[in-house]
């Protein structure tokens, strides 16, 4: 494998990862089972290249293909954008593709990014053909995008010194580089940056059969066994994310741990684990539920707005549209109208709950 410098300045930590020393509390008014933990976890199982990336395999496949034909012609990799939910494997991509090109990296995210002279030392410092990872890309702000267009398209920073009469600009060339942004809302990013990526990749949720296959590899990495059908019990209960399967793996070992004699992970002990997680079998977290319930209860099934919603459940609106409205979304249990969230027939289902419109009996139909 490819030797690689990594180069993470101190005000790199990406803002969808807590800081190991300031862990992000406001989100915690029903705690999940996932805290700040979850960034030496994702370090410490993430693959080290392309090979070890399990699943989204159109996705690989085209990376592959850009990277074989940027190695061939001896090229720089066009700037890439990585877009889907958190923990769904966008750092993992970021941080793979350098390696397999044998190049540096360096790590920033946009939101520590508050002005063009925060952003001008990794331009700076991009060796040539290196990548240069933005994570949280759409929280760059318009200064800064601004500051990074010219880097991107002609490898070139415009700095102006002074104002007034003795205002003037530099130019200063840059090495050829590689920005990789990664966006849990490709929505959000304005058209002039979205448009200076040549490659754009969208990751989705997991198929269940890849997520087995995570779980039982990290099962070995983390040196604990784990059953057949526990591995399935886990997958299933992972809302399609890697990084959920990884914690809820974790969290079960720890009941393996004390409850079997070799601590192996059997499918009972992983269905109790994860009841008493209170993970239920679409693996709706206790937050997921109690959005669910929200809408029902305070605003009658929806239509709900988010900051309404926010506003009930003391959480903040980024946390509800990026950690849990996506797979409620995508699991059915929810709809988006223009005037809001409504929550679905199959919601009440699942929370054995009666809808409404259940009172009208059968055979209204006709
Ligand atoms: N395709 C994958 N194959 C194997 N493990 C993965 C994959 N995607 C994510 N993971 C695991 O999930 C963790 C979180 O993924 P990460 O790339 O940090 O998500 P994101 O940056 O999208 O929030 C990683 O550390 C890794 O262990
Ligand atoms: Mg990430």
């Amino acid at each position: 494998m490819a030797r690689q410098r990594v180069v993470q300045r101190k005000q790199t930590v990406a803002a969808d990862e807590p800081h190991p020393h300031f862990p992000v509390t406001d989100s915690a008014v029903v705690p999940t089972p996932f805290d700040s933990n979850d960034r030496e976890i994702d370090e410490a199982l993430r693959p080290t290249s392309l090979s070890q990336v399990v699943g989204q395999s159109k996705v690989v496949e085209r990376i592959r293909v850009m990277l074989d034909a940027t190695m061939k012609r001896g090229d720089t990799l066009g700037h890439l954008l990585l877009d889907g939910p958190p923990g769904i494997g966008k750092t993992t991509l970021a941080t793979v593709i350098p390696r397999e090109l044998g190049v540096d990296i360096q790590i920033c995210a946009g939101p520590a990014m508050q002005a063009p002279k925060d952003l001008l030392p990794y331009l700076t410092n991009a060796t040539e053909r290196s990548v240069l990872f933005i994570d949280e890309v759409h929280r760059l702000p318009a200064a800064v995008e601004e500051f990074l267009y010219p880097a991107m398209e002609d490898f070139r920073v415009d700095i102006a010194l002074g104002d007034g009469l003795n205002a003037r600009t530099i130019n200063m060339q840059l090495k050829p580089f590689t920005v990789i942004g990664a966006t849990t809302r490709a929505g959000m990013l304005t058209a002039p940056m979205r448009d200076r990526f040549v490659y754009r990749e969208h990751l989705d949720f997991y198929e269940e059969l890849d997520l087995v296959e995570i779980v039982t590899r990290n099962a070995v990495k983390l040196r604990t066994t784990v059953t057949d059908e526990a591995a399935e019990e886990i997958a299933r209960r992972s809302q399609g994310t890697p990084r959920k399967a990884n914690n809820l793996l974790l969290r079960t070992r720890d009941f393996a741990t004390l409850g079997h004699p070799t601590g192996e992970i059997t499918t009972e002990i992983a269905r109790n684990a994860l009841d008493k997680l209170e993970i239920d079998r679409l693996g709706l977290e206790r937050q997921d539920r109690r959005y669910l319930e929200t809408i029902i209860r305070v605003f009658n099934g929806g239509p709900a707005g988010l900051r309404a919603m926010a506003h009930s459940m003391s959480v903040p609106p980024d946390t509800l549209e990026d950690d849990v409205e996506p797979f409620l979304l995508r699991s059915g249990l929810i709809q988006r109208t223009p005037r809001g969230r409504v929550v679905t027939e199959a919601a009440y289902e699942h929370l054995g709950l009666t809808s409404p419109s259940d009172s009208t009996g059968p055979g209204t139909l006709f």
